[in-house]
C-alpha cells in the first residue's frame, strides 16, 4: 500500500471523509490499472466488475450510436470516480469509458464498495452529491445541444473544459491539455472540419493558443462568446 494511494484516496470526491485506517484498508484492496491513449477501460453494457478512481490523466464517458457515432458525454480527471452507476442499479455498464490521455485508476471491486457504502454515511453523501452534480452536468448539456449553435456550444465546451481540468494561471488564462478536434466534435454535436475551422478562428482571435500538447485560453472573452 502505497502513501500516494491514500493521498489520492483522501483527495478524491468519494472517499475524503474516511479514517486514516479505513483510508489504509481501502488502497490495500485498490487495484492499479493504467491505460493508453485511446484504450477502452470497459465498454457500454458490459457486467461491472467495481469502481475506478482516476489517479493522473483524463476519461472520457461515451455512447455509441449503432452506425459508430459517438457522443462524450463527460470527462473526468483526477481524484474522480466512476463505474458507480452499474454497481448501484445492478445493470449492465451504461456507458463506454475510454482514456482520453495516457491515464493511471484504481480499481475497488464491487464486494469492496458494497461494504464501504454500508459502513461509511459519508460515502452516500458524496456519492449523491456528485451523481446529482452530474445530472445537472447532463441537463445543461442537452440544453445547449437544443438551444445554441454550434459556436455557443464550442465556446461553453472550453469553459467547462477549463473549469474542471483546467489550471488557472493567475493572469485571466487558464492551461488545458488539450483534446483532440474529434473529441471536441464528439462532445459538441458536430463535426471535426467544423471544430478545426473554429479553433482556427478563435486562435487568429488571441482567445485561445495553442503550444504542444497544451492548450490555453482566454476565460473571460470565452464566457461572453457563449452568451
Ligand atoms: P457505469 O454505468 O457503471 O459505467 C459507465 C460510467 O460512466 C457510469 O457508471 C458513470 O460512472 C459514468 N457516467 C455515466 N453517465 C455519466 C454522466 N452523465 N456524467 C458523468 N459520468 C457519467
Amino acid at each position: 500500500m502505497s502513501l500516494e494511494l491514500v493521498e489520492l484516496l483522501r483527495r478524491s470526491s468519494l472517499f475524503a471523509e474516511l479514517a486514516q485506517n479505513e483510508l489504509e484498508a481501502l488502497a490495500r484492496a485498490a487495484e492499479l490499472r493504467e491505460f493508453a491513449r485511446d484504450e477502452v477501460i470497459f465498454a457500454m453494457f458490459e457486467p461491472a466488475d467495481g469502481l475506478y478512481v482516476v489517479a493522473s490523466g483524463r476519461v472520457k464517458v461515451c455512447i455509441s450510436s449503432a452506425e459508430g457515432k459517438e457522443l462524450i458525454i463527460a470527462t473526468l480527471g483526477p481524484g474522480q470516480f466512476f463505474g458507480e452507476m452499474a454497481l448501484l442499479d445492478d445493470e449492465p455498464r451504461s456507458a463506454s469509458v475510454v482514456a482520453q490521455l495516457t491515464t493511471t485508476t484504481y480499481r475497488i471491486r464491487r464486494p469492496e464498495f458494497s461494504r464501504l457504502l454500508d459502513a461509511s454515511p459519508s460515502i452516500g453523501r458524496k456519492l449523491l452529491r456528485e451523481l446529482s452534480l452530474r445530472l445537472r452536468r447532463a441537463n445543461a448539456q442537452v440544453e445547449s445541444l437544443v438551444t445554441l449553435d454550434v459556436v455557443g456550444r464550442l465556446a461553453r465546451y472550453l469553459i467547462d473544459l477549463a473549469r474542471q481540468h483546467g489550471q488557472i494561471l493567475g493572469n485571466g488564462w487558464v492551461a488545458v491539455r488539450r483534446p483532440t478536434h474529434q473529441d471536441i466534435a464528439n462532445s459538441i454535436g458536430t463535426t471535426r472540419e467544423t471544430v478545426t475551422r473554429l479553433m482556427a478562428d478563435l486562435e487568429q482571435r488571441g482567445l485561445v493558443v495553442n503550444e504542444g500538447k497544451m492548450s490555453y485560453l482566454k476565460e473571460e472573452v470565452l464566457r461572453r462568446e457563449g452568451e
